[in-house]
């Protein structure tokens, strides 16, 4: 049974979402690349960047769920729109980048998945991937208190080290960026944790909940929510978020 990603959900934060993909995109050193996937394109958020920087690229987007898609495909029908799992997709030729934005935590084995995607570039090609760090936020530990642990049925794994990635890109590439970064994400209240959460982190919890399971969940996590995250004088909560981010280039 795959997640039950809602599109309209994840994008309700497209702003906060789609600033970590902007801000990894301009560390790719490429001029023109030809061949460009996104790789976990969710609903083509992150492929519309990809699309404005190189309009005369050919462009593919892969993601394993069909509701996402769906929303990528309407939003830009010029695409090549692929259903895939990452973990096992492969180009038919060798391409210029592997973009993926915040879809590798939910992928295991980073050791065996990072180097057969640098196999899938052609000489001097980039992998840029981004992925959440935030599991040992206040709100994610309590989450998981609250919802315990989504087990190995399709929930998201933590990143390993920044230098994990280094060694295990390091012998792939000429270069490897690593960095990470906190947002200080201002959220209207603890209700918009929530709804936050919902869009993906709490996805694997709420995965073949009837609804007032779903919902009783969401009140205990709401609940849970309260005193961890002190209100701003203007009333809103500051909710900061960790990323990690590499740049890899194909020696
Ligand atoms: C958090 S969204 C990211 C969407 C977009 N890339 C962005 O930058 O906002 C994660 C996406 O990864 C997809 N995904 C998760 N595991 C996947 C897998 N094994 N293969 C392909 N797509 C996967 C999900 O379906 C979802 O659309």
């Amino acid at each position: 049974m795959t997640l039950p990603w809602n599109p309209a959900q994840y994008l309700k934060f497209a702003g906060s979402r789609t600033r970590a993909a902007s801000e990894l995109l301009a560390r790719v050193p490429l001029e023109a690349p030809p061949a460009v996937v996104d790789l976990g394109c969710g609903p083509g958020n992150s492929t519309a960047l990809l699309a404005a920087r190189w309009p005369g690229a050919r462009i593919t987007g892969v993601d394993s769920s069909p509701e996402m898609l769906a929303a990528a495909r309407e939003a830009m029908p010029g695409i090549a729109w692929i259903q895939g799992d990452v973990a096992s997709w492969t180009p038919d030729a060798p391409v210029d980048l592997l973009f993926a934005n915040a879809v590798l935590h939910w992928l295991p084995d980073h050791e065996a998945l990072l180097p057969r995607l640098m196999g899938c570039l052609a000489p001097g090609g980039v992998l840029a991937v981004q992925m959440p760090m935030n599991g040992d936020s206040p709100a994610h530990r309590r989450l998981r208190e609250l919802a315990g642990p989504a087990g190995d049925s399709g929930g998201w794994r933590p990143p390993l080290a920044p230098e994990a990635y280094y060694r295990i890109l390091a012998p792939h590439a000429s270069s490897v960026d690593v960095w990470e970064t906190e947002y200080q994400q201002v959220m209207t209240g603890l209700d918009d944790i929530v709804e936050w959460a919902k869009g993906a982190a709490l996805l694997p919890h709420l995965r073949g909940l009837g609804a007032e399971e779903a919902e009783a969940l969401l009140a205990r996590v709401r609940e849970g929510l309260a005193g961890l995250y002190a209100p701003q004088p203007d009333g809103k909560v500051l909710f900061p978020f960790k990323r990690l981010f590499f740049v890899a280039t194909r020696a």
